[in-house]
């Protein structure tokens, strides 16, 4: 059982978790998730782990309350316990001295985007963010993404702060203005795709990190496999950060869509730049 240490609502709807998860903590790197199972009848769900305390032996975990899995979880307290938590899983985010590194995230993986920041900024890279919430009401992150970052851009799409739209624009405009090494995307699926389309035509590397439907997290079955390329890949155990130029796009979208039905609360969150999820 995983104790819940500390819980923070960041914004409607987007949760903070601090869990005693000693083992974890210990080996957690930047890009690496968890699979979580809130009880013991509960499903298995994919959630990034967002920091970690080593000596403390805790994780951190930030959620988007949207389906009902995570309103379970949503309504557990401080000092409540989770059944399960396993990791850390998948493949660390691939860290080097690129140069200038963009990072884009949008919404509740503006979280996850956090220790991957550090991670460049401590390998000597120039970080600069872009990061993305529909409204001021529903942005958070931003100070945290400062600590790692030459400079932050914030977008929000009512406009209430920073710059209103999409994050392309911005993107678009840096990427026009100065020699970007790399970018590395992490959202909604159609706000990777976009991110992807954008970079392609200025011929920056960027990677991915995709969030398909998981079960067990370790390779067995099936369930998050991805076209990369030519190639089959399960982003469990090969991502699940991928080049992002090589990513079926469409197909992790439709297989995303597989069970949404059955979530009538999801439809609030279709994405409206591409009408899929
Ligand atoms: Fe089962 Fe990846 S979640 S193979």
């Amino acid at each position: 059982m995983y104790e819940i240490l500390l819980r923070e609502d960041l914004v409607p709807n987007i949760h903070l978790y601090k869990l005693a998860a000693p083992g974890v903590a210990r080996k957690a790197q930047p890009g690496q998730f968890i699979i979580v199972r809130v009880d013991e009848k509960g499903e298995r769900i994919p959630l990034t782990i967002a920091d970690w305390g080593r000596e403390e032996g805790n994780i951190t975990i930030v959620f988007n309350e949207v389906g009902r899995t995570t309103h379970k979880l949503a309504a557990l307290k401080e000092g409540d316990f989770i059944a399960n938590v396993v990791g850390p899983l998948g493949l660390p985010t691939h860290i080097d001295k690129f140069g200038t590194v963009v990072c884009v995230a949008a919404g509740y993986a503006i979280a996850a985007m956090a220790p991957i920041a550090r991670a460049l900024k401590e390998a000597g890279n120039r970080v600069i963010s872009i990061i993305r919430a529909p409204s001021k009401e529903t942005l958070f992150g931003e100070e945290r993404l400062k600590e790692f970052s030459e400079e932050v851009t914030v977008v929000t799409g009512d406009g209430s702060y920073g710059r209103e739209g999409f994050l392309l624009k911005p993107l678009k405009e840096l990427l026009e203005n100065e020699v970007v090494d790399r970018v590395i995307v992490i959202g909604p699926a159609c706000v990777m795709k976009l991110v992807a389309g954008t970079t392609r035509l200025f011929g920056v590397k960027t990677t991915a990190s995709l969030n398909p439907i998981m079960v067990d997290g370790t390779g067995m079955c099936g369930c998050c496999r991805v076209m990369v390329g030519e190639e089959t890949k399960f982003a469990c155990v090969d991502g699940p950060e991928f080049d992002a130029h090589e990513v079926n796009w469409d197909w992790l979208m439709a297989r995303r869509c597989t069970y949404s039905g059955a979530m009538p609360s999801v439809t609030q969150y279709q994405c409206r730049y591409c009408a899929q999820w």
